[in-house]
């Protein structure tokens, strides 16, 4: 089933967040607050080096494929424009203040009936929520980037997120293509375990490398070598983005 989904926010995950959404055959609207950062997510989404053009070149998506894609998918400063809609995925800086304002604002004037869905890194459901009158219909969606690449769907249901809103979340990662898989916050811990897990191992590393026992290039070698991963823990966040770091 289409929905209409809104992204706040066009930057590094906003625009593939949106690309991904429009392919799957969404109407989706993505707002960011200048048409600077507009105009480089639409090149991004057009021609970059995860867009649609890109992927028709690698033989996944038809020309017409991508071309319908782009007619789902527009972009606007307008915050009016982007709320009216069954679903808004929150992609704006990492900082929870501005988060929950944000939450907090968008409440007042979205419909009753549309899920608030949050990409961030690790802020805990429930606080991202607090300032709602809608925890029920809040959930976290935690992407990977490059959004259209990476197959991370955690979706993170916060105390009170209700049974249907994960379903809903789950049904439409799944159909992005994506592989949802379902944590919880709970009452003294937090989801998000991609994070927590890579975090843990990243302090582990600093140590080592403060200790002066190997220095970052041999310990992605190491990860690399021992356990088979495509990349070290230093090398994995090279080219992330600067909501992330
Ligand atoms: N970059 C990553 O690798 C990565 C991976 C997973 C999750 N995340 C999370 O995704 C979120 C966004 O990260 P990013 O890397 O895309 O950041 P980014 O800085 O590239 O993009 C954030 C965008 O939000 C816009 N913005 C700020 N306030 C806004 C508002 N009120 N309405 C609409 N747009 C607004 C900014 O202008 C900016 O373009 C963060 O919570 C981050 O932790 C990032």
């Amino acid at each position: 089933m289409s929905e209409r989904i809104g992204v706040m926010g066009a930057g590094v995950m906003g625009s593939g967040i949106a690309q991904v959404l429009a392919i799957s055959g969404h109407e989706v609207i993505c707002r960011d607050l200048s048409e600077e950062v507009l105009e480089m997510a639409r090149s991004g989404v057009d021609t970059g080096r995860f867009g649609v053009k890109s992927a028709v070149e690698r033989g996944k998506l038809t020309i017409e494929e991508a071309d319908a894609a782009l007619g789902r998918l527009s972009f606007t400063t307008d915050l009016d424009a982007a709320v009216d809609v069954d679903l808004i995925i929150e992609a704006i800086p990492e900082d929870l203040g501005l988060k929950m304002r944000f939450w907090r604002d968008l409440d007042a004037i979205a419909p009753q009936s549309t899920i608030f869905a949050s990409n961030s890194s690790g802020f805990s459901v429930a606080a991202m929520a607090a300032g709602t009158e809608r925890p029920d219909r809040f959930i976290g969606w935690h992407w990977a980037s490059p959004a259209p690449v990476m197959k991370l769907a955690e979706i993170v249901r916060g105390p009170q997120t209700s049974d249907s809103t994960v379903d809903t979340v789950v049904r439409l990662a799944a159909a992005a293509g994506k592989n949802p898989v379902v944590v919880k916050d709970t009452d003294r811990s937090w989801g998000y375990v991609a994070n927590r897990v890579y975090f843990a191992m990243m302090r582990e590393a600093d140590r080592v490398v403060a200790e002066g026992v190997a220095d970052r290039e041999q310990v992605d070698q190491l990860m690399r070598d021992c356990f088979r991963w495509p990349s070290g823990p230093y090398g994995m966040v090279a080219g992330a983005g600067s909501g992330w770091s």
